[in-house]
């Protein structure tokens, strides 16, 4: 196919027509960060006084065996079970209210942009600068998020126009894996020649699914966004990373869930309990997704006539650092370090389907041209997903 690029009006430009090679590489990712963090020490002091005064509360009940006591939770626990030491969320001071425990913020007419759509824009706009890329050239957006703020009109439009894209766009929700499993979307769209360059966002505000009262879960998550700009090789800027893989799985599992539908309004007597916000087995997540995933690299691995052992970095999802210990140790064959698997869930807390593109948008600039790595996400459905990429300089 033989395109146009579009590039800003002089009068001596002659464009160049580009022939597309079909060969899906990323040209380049963005980050947003929410200003605000919270530590391990804040969250647990303030889930700590809830507990106290849920007790306190309910002190009759619980003489009577009526009702069970809440117990404290601890930062001790929270660091060695998860890796996790804070989480950066979009607000911080109703989350650490015990009399709230959730984020809060005025509702937005619909004329003003949605915030998960603002977020993603702010990360969209720094892939796309960091491509030297316009928004004329872009073809679709990809909204790939574990939550959406609303069914439509979908995030991925609203983010589409706030860039002034031309083209298509539609929200896609595959939990954990939702951007490599966008990744893999717009790979395809690049493969079949029906786009040349597609952003796939990733707007977390996990804040909201988490259940900030329950003692199992209340650290894990944090608030992000991610964006990815999947192009043509042939428009791709110099430095860019050839996706030589992509591979996608899933398996039903009860293990990870949330139960929050339009369809709870049917049965309002349930509609706010607790399974409508995040749910797991933590232990068996655990147990069953690392040998799921550590097999389908080295699987995916075989087929692209790679050597695992020879990958240069791997940047997994960032839900557990135990998990992640275990699964670059099976692929790699030795115990990584910081180098080979770097870690963002000690900042980030699990950041859902962006936790891998922050570990490579933080950690990816310092690889050699010729160097192979590996994003890779896993989490709710089960959903796992591989990208191995090689760096073009
Ligand atoms: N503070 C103190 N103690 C706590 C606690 C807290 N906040 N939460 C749980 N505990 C206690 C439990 O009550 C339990 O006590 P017991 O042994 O007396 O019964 C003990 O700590 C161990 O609890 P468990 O839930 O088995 O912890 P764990 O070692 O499995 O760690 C997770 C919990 C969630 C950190 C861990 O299982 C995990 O990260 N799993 C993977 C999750 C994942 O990847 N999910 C994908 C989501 S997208």
């Amino acid at each position: 196919m033989l395109l146009l690029l579009a590039r800003p009006d002089t009068e001596d430009y002659c464009p160049r027509p580009m022939i597309l090679t079909h060969r899906p590489v990323i040209s380049a990712t963005g980050l947003y960060t929410p200003d605000e963090s919270i530590t391990n020490e804040e969250l647990v002091e303030s889930f700590n006084r809830f507990v106290d005064l849920h007790n306190e509360q309910n002190a009759d009940a619980i003489a009577a065996g009526d009702v069970e006591p809440l117990h404290h939770s601890s930062v001790e626990f929270i660091e060695k079970a998860s890796g996790i030491k804070a989480r950066h969320v979009m607000t911080k001071e109703p989350i650490l209210n015990p009399e709230v425990m959730s984020p809060r913020w005025d509702e937005r007419p619909d004329e003003e942009i949605s915030i998960l759509a603002e977020i993603g824009v702010a990360a969209a706009k720094q892939a796309l600068e960091r491509a030297g890329r316009k928004p004329e050239d872009v073809d679709a957006v990809l909204c790939a998020a574990s939550n959406m703020q609303r069914p439509y009109p979908a995030m991925a439009i609203e983010i589409q126009q706030a860039l002034g894209i031309d083209g298509f766009g539609f929200d896609m929700n595959v939990a954990c894996s939702s951007a490599t499993f966008g990744i893999q979307t717009a790979a395809d769209y690049i493969r079949a020649g029906n786009a040349k360059s597609v952003l796939v966002v990733s707007p977390e505000i996990t804040s909201g699914h988490l259940n900030w009262r329950d003692r199992d879960s209340h650290f894990i998550f944090g608030d992000v966004a991610t964006a990815v700009l999947v192009e043509d090789a042939a428009m791709a800027p110099a430095d860019h990373w050839e996706i030589l893989g992509t591979k996608l799985k899933t398996v039903f599992s009860n293990n990870i869930r949330n139960n929050f539908g339009f369809l709870n309004r049917a049965h309002p007597e349930t509609a706010d309990t607790p399974d409508k916000l995040f749910v797991q087995e933590g232990r068996k997540v655990f147990k069953e997704v690392v040998p799921m995933v550590a097999q389908m690299i080295i699987d995916e691995a075989e087929r692209l006539q790679l050597d695992p052992a020879a990958l240069r970095r791997m940047w997994l999802h960032q839900a557990n650092a135990g998990m992640n210990r275990l699964i670059a140790h099976r692929v790699l064959g030795h115990e990584a370090n910081e180098d080979e698997s770097p870690t963002v869930l000690d900042t980030y807390g699990n950041t859902s389907s962006a936790g891998s593109i922050i570990a490579f948008h933080l950690n990816s600039e310092d690889l050699a041209a010729n160097d192979t790595g590996l994003i890779c996400s896993f989490g709710a459905g089960y959903s796992a997903g591989t990208v191995f990429v090689r760096k073009v300089a």
